[in-house]
């Protein structure tokens, strides 16, 4: 953990400054004390404001193996920096001198991205994820991880100029909820860009209603099998009619990538919360929270909205 995270940090329970044990600049193992005595161990370079993974443990599973997948150092490729372009309503450069909290970070595939934009990039994870995102850019300057739960957010009020929550808000028990937990840490006139899964296709969710309810039981390590299994499927999921009618039956991942199509589909099977939702409705949630210019990107479900100059959210 590097000591200039201090300046954003804040006690969950009751949002006072926190101090650590050591003068270190780069704290592996140590612990932050607040004023009020609420004390939160660093573990592995990492701030930890949760006890255990909870309901995220397949997660931890997940980036743990597939740590290097998405990441676009490793991978020569641009979809990372892709996705999180297509997540904004401006140029990606601007993201220059930013302060960014990615919340539900998994491994920190945007984090490489923000730090080579010149923003600062904060990744806040509930799983073991965010050992796995420390591996990958715990080594950059202006990059920061911590482990916590969005509904209690370890950081102070209107400190973001952005807040991303990509893929997340419909892997917690409340996405509602989650969703409204995020504001307060935004700036006035800082903006909030959330992605979910789409309902649009209701025979696509009822069939994934439907198998998930088995594998979501499973070992991790059997469907992790099962994912690596289902893999060259893909060649009978694409073919003309008869790949209509499988896809119907269940979902498989169509990614071109064998590793991502590994990955994809344990992403899909395994979680243990998991829900399907419409532009309405998340707009609805903009709404609900004041924000204003909400735009309707493209990925899936995905809208950003800035957040109202003097207005207390
Ligand atoms: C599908 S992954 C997406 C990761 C990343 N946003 C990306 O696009 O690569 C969802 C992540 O949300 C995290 N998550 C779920 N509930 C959370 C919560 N309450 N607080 C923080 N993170 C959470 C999970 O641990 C998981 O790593």
């Amino acid at each position: 953990m590097k000591r200039s995270l201090l300046a954003w940090l804040r006690c969950p329970i009751c949002l006072a400054t926190l101090e650590p044990d050591s003068a270190k600049q780069e704290i592996i193992e140590g612990r932050l004390t607040c004023a009020n005595a609420h004390r939160f161990p660093v573990r592995r370079g990492v701030p930890r404001f949760v006890q255990s993974d909870a309901y995220t443990q397949s997660f931890s599973y997940e980036w743990q193996r597939f740590r290097r997948t998405q990441l676009d150092s490793a991978t020569g490729r641009t979809d990372t920096r892709d996705r999180l372009q297509a997540s904004l309503n401006f140029p990606i450069q601007q993201l220059n001198g930013m302060l960014v909290l990615d919340a539900g970070c998994g491994m920190g595939r945007f984090a490489e991205v923000v730090h080579a934009c010149g923003g600062t990039y904060i990744g806040m994870d509930f799983s073991y994820a965010i050992d796995a995102a420390f591996q990958n850019a715990g080594h950059l300057p202006n990059v920061h991880f911590v482990q916590a739960d969005l509904f209690h957010t370890p950081f102070g009020d209107n400190m973001f100029d952005l807040v991303m929550s990509l893929g997340v808000l419909h892997h917690t028990p409340d996405p509602r909820r989650a969703f409204a937990s995020l504001p307060r840490v935004l700036k006035p006139g800082g903006k909030l860009t959330v992605t979910v899964y789409d309902a649009g296709n209701k025979v696509y969710v009822a069939n994934s209603r439907f198998w998930r309810r088995y594998t979501t039981r499973l070992p991790s390590r059997l469907l992790h099998v099962l994912s690596y299994a289902a893999a060259p499927l893909y060649y009978l999921w694409t073919l003309p009619i008869v790949g209509g009618l499988l896809r119907s039956v269940a979902f498989l991942s169509l990614e071109r990538d064998w590793r991502w199509r590994v990955l994809d589909t344990f992403d899909w099977y395994s979680p243990q919360y998991m829900s399907w939702h419409t532009h309405p409705e998340v707009f609805s949630w903009f709404k609900e929270n004041h924000f204003e210019q909400i735009d309707l990107l493209a990925p899936s479900i995905s809208q950003i909205g800035t957040k109202p100059s003097g207005v207390q959210i």
